[in-house]
């Protein structure tokens, strides 16, 4: 039964909730990022059983919700619209500010993040060029072509996040393209160096970089693109902050990635840190980051040598700023 939201009970149990230091911590962090209980386990340095005690009684009042990633749950918050619970957080929040945990946990959680992108980075790390024959299942050359078509014309500036290999940066190199090709592994780097060619060795532009905080100025290219990288990164939300930065005004902002699905293989065998996503939480990643006109389309699994999942190409665009 869930908590309820108006009349003298549910002040008694907005109380009750917030009264628990640990309850507003996790909510702080969950706030911040998606989490799973072994994760804020770490952050907050207790044992499973604390820690999901806290969590049910967080989602039975509202505040949380759930969602399972192949055998991981991750939470994450759900803001109160309304009534005494969005009151009594919008206090707590400004508490929050000065608490004397919040610097610590904040610390903690760049610490996790850190390590979900250190895992990925392995794996690419270990992979290097063999990467062209582990893609060849994704069969998706028809899908690049369509989402390029989404982009931008001939000429103008475009990011290429995780671009691995570098295939699709030299893709739109040969469209007359100039590609800034961005990846932070540098085996992957080198990998994709190794493939440029005279024609597309001037148009391309190599550097190294993680995906939360690109190294590209604001609105530095027209268009932002991330194919097949979401999957991999710590906070896919931060990317996509990130992508609208770097894009002009009127510029696009392009993700080609996988529908939510259950081919746990593809953790062991190709190191995914997301078992791909839903079109709903891609919108609203793109509503939250300011992006407008979003599209989001899906695709039918592209293999026919091996069971895939769906794909889906995401694609908006930057509005003017006033
Ligand atoms: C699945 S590959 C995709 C490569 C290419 N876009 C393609 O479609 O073939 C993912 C790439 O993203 C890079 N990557 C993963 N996490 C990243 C991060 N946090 N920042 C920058 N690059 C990242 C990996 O090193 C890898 O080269």
């Amino acid at each position: 039964m869930s908590a309820p939201r108006t009349g003298p009970d549910a002040l008694q149990r907005v109380f009750k909730t917030f009264a628990d230091p640990t309850r507003v911590r996790i909510l702080a962090l969950l706030q911040r990022e998606e989490l799973a209980v072994q994760e804020l386990m770490g952050v907050l340095g207790m044992a499973q059983s604390r820690v999901s005690r806290h969590l049910a009684i967080l989602r039975e009042a509202g505040l949380l919700e759930d969602r399972r990633d192949g055998t991981y749950v991750f939470y994450r918050f759900v803001a109160p619209t309304e009534g005494p619970w969005r009151d009594a957080w919008d206090l707590v929040t400004r508490s929050l500010r000065d608490g004397p945990t919040t610097g610590r946990d904040a610390a903690a959680l760049s610490r996790v993040l850190e390590d979900r992108a250190a895992r990925t980075r392995n794996f690419f790390e270990s992979v290097g060029p063999e990467w062209d024959a582990l893609r060849k299942v994704f069969n998706d050359d028809a899908l690049r072509a369509q989402a390029i078509g989404r982009l931008v014309e001939p000429n103008q500036t475009v990011v290429d996040i995780g671009t691995g290999t570098g295939i699709l940066a030299i893709e739109m190199a040969h469209l007359g393209l100039r590609v800034i090709a961005i990846d932070h592994s540098r085996r992957m780097i080198e990998a994709a160096r190794a493939k440029m060619t005279p024609e597309t060795r001037d148009r391309i532009e190599l550097r190294l970089g993680e995906a939360s905080s690109l190294p590209l100025n604001d609105c530095e290219v027209d268009a932002a693109f991330a194919h097949m990288v979401l999957h991999y990164l710590p906070s896919p939300a931060d990317a996509i902050r990130e992508m609208m930065r770097v894009v002009r005004p009127g510029g696009r902002v392009v993700v080609v990635d996988f529908m939510r699905h259950d081919h746990e293989w593809m953790r062991q065998e190709l190191g995914v840190t997301w078992l791909g996503f839903s079109a709903e939480e891609v919108k609203t990643w793109f509503r939250e980051a300011g992006l407008a006109d979003t599209r989001c389309d899906e695709c039918a699994g592209l293999s026919s040598s091996r069971e895939l999942p769906a794909t889906f190409i995401a694609s908006a665009r930057v509005p003017q700023r006033p």
